[in-house]
């Protein structure tokens, strides 16, 4: 998820080679990135550990076990219990807590500092976590790793787009999404590998502190960004950075661009209140919007529980999290695909052609749900219905992956120009973390309640959406950022709010 505010569209082409920094860069980034995906994906499966529960959760290992129906006669309900889901979703409600510190932090003292201070939590958090011995710790553990993640998604996107020649800018945004995906389903193999050893799910979650002594000793080594230094008043140290990173001497029209954008940032002291006006009201709109209907697309059911819910649905232990597997693989493609086609065909057609196959795999998992297990929850699936059943949820993960999982990150940071960029961002990861912590804490117990009607809820949701950018949402398809108000402008809907005197003025939206 690129969090923080990166910069996509506009900007002048600069003389500039990829140099060894530049690599080193994404190298770091791409830890910040594999990180978030690692915890995302890591619990799913040390969730379906047979040992894991036995030690912190035995009531629950109690109901999966139990198939005398004392306990529970429905599969809906087994993993019903709210101390399990919040080992799952407290990471998202730190992570939310975090990012109003982090943005100040990433301001004032720098962008190094504020990857440095999130590898510290990640590497505590993941210690934390492998050595747990009662619950309590096991959830302190998953509050650091989400402050970690409230600092890294602020700060690792930022340092990037900073660091990295504005030609290759817009493509960073997406891989660190990318990173993600690949984070998310090494977590997956790594469950799998382990699920089988003795107390494999310490190792499963310990393995996160690799990554994060990486990105601690990247932001040790690094240098801070030629904007944040500027951003700080170190000017000539900003220029030695700049002629560096590029690899070449001649770096004035660049640098003098930085400089300008730093002082026009200044000038913008208040994005907050810029953004209520009446003539961002499209900004503000989707900045909300599209992370909340991102989250009720319902896919971290998918992410976050799939082994469990494959185990609800009769698969076995292993099958499950070979299952997750397949998802987390099928997450990846998919994701590169979208990387290839974002700008080729439009980010509205990827919306909307993902907005109705997810909705197709929703009725169909739905209706295949409530054919074997109807309201009783008691059934189970032939050989055959197993398959298919895999196969519809593939395409779902897939349909999210070319289109509302790297464009809810990407439309709202390229439709917010300089004065209210920090704002929508505020609010874009905000929204998101938000809905994220209650989905993850939600699940299970609207699993146990609403059954296989779960997947229509979603369904109903992703109807909404789908409509909802069919007629709202303008192609923002290589619209460089500060043309972006005539397009609002010549909307049937969004034009009410535009003043004409708004499209022609060119705010100076440099990169920042
Ligand atoms: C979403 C996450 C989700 C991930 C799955 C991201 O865009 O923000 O909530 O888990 O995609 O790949």
């Amino acid at each position: 998820m690129a969090g923080g505010v990166v910069a996509t569209g506009g900007g002048t082409h600069h003389e500039g080679k990829i140099t060894l920094f530049v690599i080193v860069t994404c190298i770091v980034a791409a830890m910040g990135g594999l990180l978030f995906g690692y915890d995302l994906g890591i619990t799913g499966g040390v969730t379906s550990m047979d040992q894991f529960l036995l030690k912190f959760f035995p009531n629950v290992y109690i109901q999966m076990k139990d198939q005398s129906g004392v306990h529970h006669q429905s599969q809906y309900c087994k993993f019903d219990n709210p101390l399990l889901t919040l080992f799952t979703s407290s990471l998202y409600l730190a992570a939310l807590v975090a990012s109003f510190f982090a943005s100040s932090i990433t301001r004032i003292m720098g962008r190094k500092i504020s990857m440095f201070i999130g590898g510290i939590f990640f590497l505590i958090g993941s210690l934390l976590d492998a050595f747990a011995v009662n619950v309590a710790m096991l959830i302190i553990g998953r509050l650091l790793l989400g402050f970690g993640v409230g600092f890294c998604n602020q700060s690792v996107p930022l340092y990037l787009s900073e660091m990295a020649p504005p030609k290759i800018r817009g493509a960073l945004n997406i891989g660190f999404q990318l990173m993600i995906t690949i984070g998310i389903l090494i977590a997956n193999l790594i469950n799998y590998k382990l699920a089988k050893i003795k107390n494999g799910w310490r190792f499963s979650l310990g393995i996160g502190a690799v990554p994060a002594i990486i990105l601690c000793l990247g932001a040790i080594f690094l240098d801070d960004t030629p904007n944040s230094m500027i951003e700080r008043g170190k000017q000539e140290k900003a220029r030695k950075m700049l002629q560096r990173i590029r690899g070449i001497d001649n770096v004035d029209e660049e640098f003098q661009e930085l400089v300008n954008a730093s002082e026009e940032a200044k000038k913008v002291d208040n994005a907050w209140k810029n953004i209520i006006e009446a003539k961002y009201r499209p900004q503000l709109v989707f900045c909300s919007l599209i992370p909340f209907f991102q989250q009720f697309t319902g896919i971290n059911v998918i992410m976050f529980y799939a082994p469990v819910l494959f185990q609800t649905l009769g698969f076995g232990s292993n099958a499950s999290l070979m299952s997750a597997v397949i998802t987390g693989g099928v997450n990846v493609v998919a994701t590169i695909i979208s990387i290839f086609s974002v700008d080729r065909f439009g980010r509205r057609i990827l919306f909307l052609e993902g907005g109705i196959q997810m909705l197709l795999c929703q009725i169909a998992v739905g209706a295949m749900i409530a054919k074997e297990f109807g309201v009783s929850g008691v059934g189970s699936f032939s050989n055959g219905e197993v398959n298919l059943l895999l196969f519809f949820i593939c395409a779902y993960v897939a349909s999210f992956a070319w289109s509302w999982g790297p464009l809810g990150w990407l439309v709202p940071s390229e439709i917010c120009s300089l004065e209210i960029r920090s704002a929508g961002q505020a609010i874009n990861v905000s929204v998101n973390m938000l809905f994220t912590f209650i989905i993850g804490q939600v699940f299970l117990m609207m699993l146990c309640h609403l059954k296989f009607g779960l997947f229509f809820f979603f369904g109903g949701f992703v109807v909404i959406m789908t409509i909802f950018i069919a007629f709202f949402l303008p192609e923002t398809k290589n619209v460089p950022i500060e043309e972006m108000n005539s397009v609002w402008r010549s909307h049937w809907f969004w034009a009410r709010f535009i003043p004409q005197d708004m499209v022609n003025s060119h705010a100076h939206l440099e990169d920042l």
